[in-house]
């Protein structure tokens, strides 16, 4: 489900950017500049015949004539990537949503670390460039799995800010790969850590930076081919609507969100998997079950908001602001 502005956009330019990334460049579908966006933000796109995905702009923030996306064929995608690779042409016109942010920049932060995981590089691409712009202090580290797998390698080689990016492949030389711990060992003073790639990389980032003392304000990261817990196979429960006091069963097989719009309430959705942060929703009594990406640790064990889309509740009723 895409939210409410939606932008009809047409592909300018397909290109293969690394072995399986292609990216697509995208332009008003009528000619009127785009709306602008700042660095870290994505557009929901609506895969021809297919689901609706996320993917992050990379190219210049300052740019209102066009959008870039680039995108990973994901072999066990759901039928985005692939459907974006094969389907989707030079001149096809596409819907997609205004840009959204839920991975911005600290511009107080005294220093910047961008650590990239593979196609996990589009958003912090386009941080390193803004930062470099304005003349913050950064390094990054991209990630990925060999030179013919690393998008945007030339386009990074070429610019100004290239000493301050680091490459790491997992078929080089061990002294390259990137040792997470050493380079996330005792945080320094107002430096801010930025992360996207893969569950994996997530992880071990995430994981590391939380051992080592980092404080969660300072940490920021998106997750890319995010896969939660599937929505359904578990326990009925119910939900109370705190406006009406009206209850609504929730059974084993539908998420929140459905079996709220079964019974004719709807709740803003975007991506539906735990991710965008569209769907959050105060909770008013009740323990949920947090199966998002969304919320940070601190954040889920408050257990006063959650992503209906795909949590659940662990005791028997929740009661929601709705
Ligand atoms: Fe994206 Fe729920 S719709 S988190």
């Amino acid at each position: 489900m895409m939210g409410a502005a939606t932008l009809r956009v047409r592909v300018a330019r397909k290109s293969v950017e690394a072995e399986g990334i292609c990216s697509f460049e995208l332009v008003s579908a009528d000619g009127a500049p785009l709306p602008s966006f700042a660095a870290g933000s994505h557009v929901d796109v609506q895969v021809p015949g297919g689901p609706t995905r996320q993917y992050s702009l990379c190219n210049d923030p300052a740019e209102t004539h066009r959008y870039l996306i680039a995108v990973l064929r994901d072999a066990a995608s759901r039928g985005g990537s692939s459907a974006m690779h094969d389907r989707v042409n030079v001149g096809d016109l596409l819907t997609i949503s205004a840009p959204k942010n839920h991975f911005a920049l600290a511009h107080d932060a005294a220093s910047h670390l961008l650590l990239a995981g593979g196609i996990g590089v589009t958003p912090l691409l386009c941080m390193a460039e803004r930062l470099a712009i304005v003349g913050a202090p950064f390094e990054m580290h991209y990630c990925t799995r060999s030179p013919a797998r690393t998008a945007f390698a030339a386009r990074i080689g070429a610019s100004g800010y290239a000493p301050q990016v680091h490459f790491h492949h997992d078929d080089g030389p061990a002294p390259q790969r990137l040792d997470i711990a050493a380079l996330l060992a005792a945080p320094p003073a107002g430096r801010h850590l930025y992360v996207c790639g893969p569950q994996g990389f997530m992880d071990a980032v995430l994981a590391s930076a939380r051992a080592q003392g980092w404080p969660e304000d300072r940490i920021h990261y998106e997750f890319f081919g995010a896969t939660p817990a599937p929505a359904g196979g578990d326990g009925a429960f119910e939900v109370m609507l705190a406006s009406s006091g009206r209850v609504i069963p929730v059974a084993a097989d539908r998420s929140i969100v459905q079996a709220l719009a079964d019974a004719g309430v709807t709740v803003a959705t975007s991506c539906e998997q735990g991710v965008c942060g569209t769907c959050l929703t105060r909770v008013i009594d009740g323990l949920p079950e947090h199966r998002d990406l969304y919320l940070t640790p601190e954040e889920q064990a408050a257990n006063d908001q959650m992503l209906p889309c795909c949590s659940r509740a662990r005791s028997p009723r929740l009661v929601l602001d709705l």
